[in-house]
């Protein structure tokens, strides 16, 4: 077993609100161990070129409650060449660093899956999405937090839509994934929920809407994840717009303040547990997999396996969104 005395932490992919909570445990427990600690900025692009410099315990202070992340990140698409990770690995030896702690999501261990064909470092990741795709683990960091940014504001419009007797359409963040939407939906009361896991079967939902007008309902709030098969807000707009002229029809876009805000307590505490259980990891030996915690139990998963599965969305959740919204 290497024996690791200089670890490398990095951001990448799309930032989370509790990044920072986690890069702040895994730098404390990384100085407690008396490890050398180095941030590496913007993700694999920052590891190609060099960005990487000292942290000190103090370093981050006052950060656990703010989001963003004091690293900085990117989606690098240099990191994808040959080239492009072998100077990314040059750049960490020339460091000295012999051990990785990688924040970000999907992209960010489809990403490591390649780099540690080529190149042998030890290494550990940590769930940092909102979008929650990732096997190995029940929650990612930053998942509670955006999916409560999301319940606010669906509630905020429930009030104007009540107020006018209008159809809102909703759209959520999650290209591939429906979780901020399906959580945010059932949690808001939504009368429809549409997933990129499930085909959506438009001629279905205009029937809803239908009844739903035929009963007098007030309001008939949908929720659709931005990387449905349908389409987002805009095309479910239209559709219904054009199926149903008389109705009053409003659609709305979250986009990106479902990824800032100060995180959760949930996402703190979930950040702080796995920051502290990476540097372990590493230091106990464990390489080339997620840290995540599943049945409230800290687990370790091969990062193939993290990004091969996505967690599976219950069929009873989808059944019961159509019993509740009766
Ligand atoms: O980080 C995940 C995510 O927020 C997805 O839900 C969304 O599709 C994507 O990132 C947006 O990425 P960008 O900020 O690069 O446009």
């Amino acid at each position: 077993m290497q024996t690791i005395s200089k670890i490398g932490i990095m951001t990448s992919g799309g930032d989370s609100p509790g990044m920072n909570a986690a890069v702040r445990a895994a730098v404390r427990t990384a100085v407690y161990h008396g490890l050398e600690v180095y941030g590496i900025r913007r993700g694999y692009q920052g590891m190609i070129e060099g960005d990487i410099y000292r942290m000190e315990a103090t370093d981050v202070s006052n950060i656990i409650q703010r989001g963003g992340t004091i690293l900085k990140t990117a989606r690098s698409k240099e990191f994808m060449t040959d080239e492009g990770m072998h100077k990314a690995y040059e750049q960490l030896q020339s460091h000295g660093i012999n051990g990785l702690v990688l924040i970000g999501g999907d992209g960010t261990f489809r990403g490591a899956v390649e780099f540690f064909k080529r190149y042998t470092i030890p290494a550990v990741g940590l769930p940092g999405t909102i979008d929650k795709d990732l096997a190995g683990t029940d929650y990612t960091i930053g998942f509670d937090t955006a999916v409560n940014t999301a319940v606010e504001a669906i509630d905020k419009i429930r009030d104007t839509a009540e107020a006018h007797n209008r159809l809102f359409i909703i759209e959520v963040m999650g290209r591939d994934a429906g979780y901020i939407a399906l959580h945010s939906g059932i949690a808001c009361g939504a009368e429809d929920i549409l997933i990129p896991e499930t085909n959506t079967d438009i001629d279905a939902v205009l029937k809803r809407i239908d009844m739903d007008e035929r009963r007098k309902k007030n309001v008939h709030i949908i929720v659709v994840a931005e990387g449905d098969d349908f389409g987002g807000a805009k095309e479910l707009y239209a559709a219904v717009q054009s199926r149903f002229p008389m109705l009053d029809v409003r659609s709305a876009i979250l986009g990106h303040i479902q990824r800032g805000g100060s995180p959760t307590c949930a996402d703190r505490v979930l950040a702080s547990r796995l920051g502290y259980a990476a540097v372990d990891a590493l230091r106990t030996g464990k390489t080339q997999v997620m840290a995540g915690i599943v049945n409230g139990e800290l687990v370790y998963t091969p990062f193939e396996n993290c990004v091969k599965q996505h967690a599976v969305i219950s069929k009873d959740m989808i059944e019961m969104i159509r019993v509740l919204a009766v």
